[in-house]
């Protein structure tokens, strides 16, 4: 009885508490019995986990080889991919890439070089996969082409203010990307109006490039230091993008909860 009893105490004690919370900084109070006092926050729900944490796992690279984002998820991804927060995460990560390579020694033999990712990291496919359900659909590889074909693609606004940076400071931009040999001109021509207007090589998937990405892109890239260029920096939104061999000097890795390539 007397538990019983307690229970609308408790709650009405923790709204009070909670209520006030905002006016005056009180004793710390245990969080979880507060948080249902708070709202959801947008955030949903996956079987029960926040879709905050399945993108914090996937991220971290502990969930892998995910196929689609989860249905009860598109809300979540959808949000935050047009929201602020997606923009300042990327912010930070290249807040982070452009102070190292701003603390660094560059040789100035045209072999000091950036690699960078194409798809989600210098290019934003976000136009395609907001009419897509952001990732909640099955990849659809005649549609994705498609809209790649159709080179609109704007550039990630921070991804491209790294970019003229590294310009700056003397780097030699490489482009490696999983799109095929085939879609060249069309990556040429959306890369320039895009802003991207130079680069020292741009490497595309030819037919005899099979396999995963992660062993296409360390080839490529051992290919390039075997050509005597030394990979400073290395950026993508995939983890195969910074995996593998020769990945670089150091990597940086754009968020991307939509999509997830091996
Ligand atoms: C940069 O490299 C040059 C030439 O090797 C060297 O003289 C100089 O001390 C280096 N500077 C720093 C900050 O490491
Ligand atoms: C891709 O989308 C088109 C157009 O909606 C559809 O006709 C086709 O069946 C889809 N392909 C796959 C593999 O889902």
């Amino acid at each position: 009885m007397e538990l019983i009893a307690g229970v609308p105490l408790l709650f009405l004690t923790l709204t009070l508490i909670a209520t006030s919370q905002a006016s005056q900084v009180e004793k710390p109070l245990p969080i979880h019995p507060l948080r249902s006092a708070y709202g959801s926050g947008h955030d949903h729900h996956l079987h029960g986990i926040s879709c905050a944490s399945w993108r914090l796992g996937v991220e971290a690279y502990n969930l892998r080889d995910w196929k689609t984002v989860p249905s009860s998820c598109e809300a979540y991804v959808g949000h935050y991919m047009l929201g602020h927060l997606y923009r300042q995460d990327s912010k930070v990560v290249v807040d982070a890439a452009a102070l190292y390579a701003q603390g660094l020694n560059l040789t100035k033999d045209g072999k000091d070089v950036w690699v960078f990712d194409i798809d989600e990291t210098s290019l934003s496919n976000l136009p395609y996969f907001a009419k897509h359900g952001f990732g909640v659909e099955p990849y659809n590889a005649t549609l994705s082409k498609q809209w790649v074909d159709t080179g609109k693609g704007p550039a990630l606004p921070e991804s491209l203010r790294l970019y003229k940076k590294l310009l700056s400071l003397g780097f030699k931009i490489v482009f490696l990307t999983g799109r095929q040999e085939v879609q060249r001109k069309i990556t040429v021509t959306n890369l320039k109006e895009a802003g991207y207007h130079t680069w020292e090589k741009l490497i595309l998937r030819s037919p005899e490039d099979t396999g995963t990405a992660i062993a296409y892109k360390s080839s490529k890239r051992k290919e390039l230091e075997a050509h005597g260029y030394r990979i400073l920096g290395n950026i993508g939104d995939q983890w195969s993008d910074i995996l593998g061999s020769n990945v670089g000097q150091r990597t940086f890795k754009l968020p991307d909860p939509m999509y997830y390539i091996s």
